[in-house]
């Protein structure tokens, strides 16, 4: 029998004993998987992905040394990752993340900190409310906008509109936090018809409906057509679109927010990653007059690159997101800050705040601005290198993504499933208005000239042998 058995009160001592040499271990591993991340597949090997199943199995009965889990995980799960944090993954629209912004993840890890409330921890608190305002000047958004940091832009999405639904409803007499939705006075929900699927998914899980919204038509590039609106008043939640997840492409605020900000409808925006144009001067023209929304839904862990998981919730009224998110409980100690769990729907949470502003401390305005000139101008070699070679580039490349079609829909499946069995790169599919393409989407801060040069020679090879 162990010593640790005979005497359990000593378990715990030597646990944390073996806890300073299992965090050495996992940054040791850490350290070295970012080393060999640019000599490897972007993909995982079949292999790989095949060895998962060692982890798997039946729930194990005896405990094992943290050192062993930690182990595992680095020579089973490591060669499992995709290469996300290296240059050369182009797909959905994932950034990287900044050394800082990766470093304060692990000491956040270390903190253990509940991010709730300010009495359980200062720091969680403290520098999220200072991140929330420098995120909000990044964006060029009104001074009064409040924000809630939330796991992603489907939940940023739900929570602004948990506002915006409260808002109209309540100006029309009806308590909807305390009496729900039955009975209530009807609220129409107005939607491009490229509106990202997550928008909708919000919609239902607010009772608002995903099928009841209206539909506006969109242009060959996805954007909102303004002159195909319907009837807007103070019982409409207008949602905009800052950035395609296709095209790039974004609605035409200046045209549309005027006028519904006259009629009195609530306008919501989804830029999961179009709005941080607003951090560059070069970009800036693009959300021209979504500032003048009622509400803004963003990621962090998008074109900021600030690692996952963090979207943005920002309402105009401070007191139309609190309402709608503040939660009480006698045991539950307020101070007179501001406290973290009134702009969100959880309570209890890890502290990404703290990873948000790490990340925009080491970028600042500059930095982000340099990131989205950046990559987008990778977007646009890769276009001008496919185009030269004869391939139908199927959007305006007003950002950072590219749509490519390399000719029948089989051989563009063929040339993307090839791709990624190669390694190179990454890269996925989409179907844009009936065409099936390839999607380019370059979101990475670590993504080099090389990385393009070197992926894009891969695209052409492939496509060249694809038939
Ligand atoms: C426009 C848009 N909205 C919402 C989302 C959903 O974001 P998340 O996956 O962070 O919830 C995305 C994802 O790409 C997007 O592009």
């Amino acid at each position: 029998m162990s010593s640790n058995t005979a005497n359990p009160a000593s378990k715990p001592r030597a646990e944390l004993a073996a806890r300073t040499a299992v965090l050495r271990q996992a940054a040791q591993s850490a350290v070295e998987y970012l080393e060999k991340l640019d000599s490897r597949p972007v993909a995982p090997t079949p292999e790989a992905a095949a060895a998962l199943a060692t982890l798997g199995g039946p729930l194990p009965e005896s405990s094992a040394a943290s050192s062993e889990v930690v182990r595992l995980l680095s020579e089973v799960g490591g060669p499992a990752t995709m290469a996300i944090s290296g240059g050369r993954f182009f797909g959905f629209v994932i950034g990287g993340c900044l050394p800082a912004a990766m470093a304060a993840g692990w000491l956040v890890n270390t903190w253990d900190q509940n991010a709730g409330l300010w009495v359980a921890t200062p720091v969680a608190a403290g520098l999220e409310a200072t991140a929330v305002e420098w995120a909000r000047e990044m964006l060029n958004l009104p001074e009064e906008t409040a924000c809630g940091v939330v796991t992603g832009a489907t939940v940023a999405n739900f929570t602004a509109l948990a506002a915006a639904r409260h808002q109209l409803l309540e100006r029309a007499g009806w308590d909807v936090e305390a009496d729900g939705l039955f009975g209530a006075p009807e609220l129409r929900v107005v939607v491009g018809e490229e509106a990202h699927p997550s928008l909708l998914k919000s919609l239902a899980m607010l009772g608002l409906g995903s099928k009841r919204v209206v539909l506006v038509p969109a242009d060959r590039q996805g954007r909102m057509r303004a002159d195909a609106l319907p009837h807007l008043d103070e019982r409409t939640i207008l949602c905009l679109q800052a950035g395609n997840v296709n095209t790039g492409s974004f609605d035409p605020a200046a045209a549309i927010c005027p006028e519904a900000r006259a009629a009195g409808a609530w306008i919501h925006v989804d830029g999961a990653f179009g709005l941080w144009a607003a951090a560059s001067r070069q970009y800036a023209h693009l959300v021209k007059g979504f500032e003048l929304a009622d509400s803004w839904a963003t990621d962090a862990h998008k074109w900021p690159n600030l690692g996952y998981d963090c979207g943005l919730a920002f309402v105009r009224d401070s007191a139309a997101l609190r309402t709608a998110m503040t939660l009480r409980a006698a045991y539950l100690e307020r101070g007179v800050r501001r406290e973290p769990s009134d702009y969100t729907p959880e309570l209890s949470r890890r502290a990404r705040g703290i990873e948000l502003w790490a990340g925009l401390r080491q970028l600042g305005r500059s930095g982000m601005a340099e990131v989205v000139e950046r990559t987008c101008r990778h977007a646009q070699r890769f276009a001008a290198g496919l185009k030269a070679a004869g391939y139908e580039i199927l959007n305006e490349v007003v950002l950072n993504q590219v749509l490519v079609s390399f000719g029948p829909a089989e051989k563009t499946t063929r040339v993307i499933t090839r791709l990624q069995e190669e390694g190179t790169c990454w890269v996925g599919p989409t179907v844009w208005q009936g065409k099936t393409a390839m999607r380019i989407s370059i979101s990475s801060w670590v993504t080099s000239e090389e990385d393009v040069e070197q992926s894009l020679a891969a695209m052409l090879r492939v496509a060249g042998e694809s038939g």
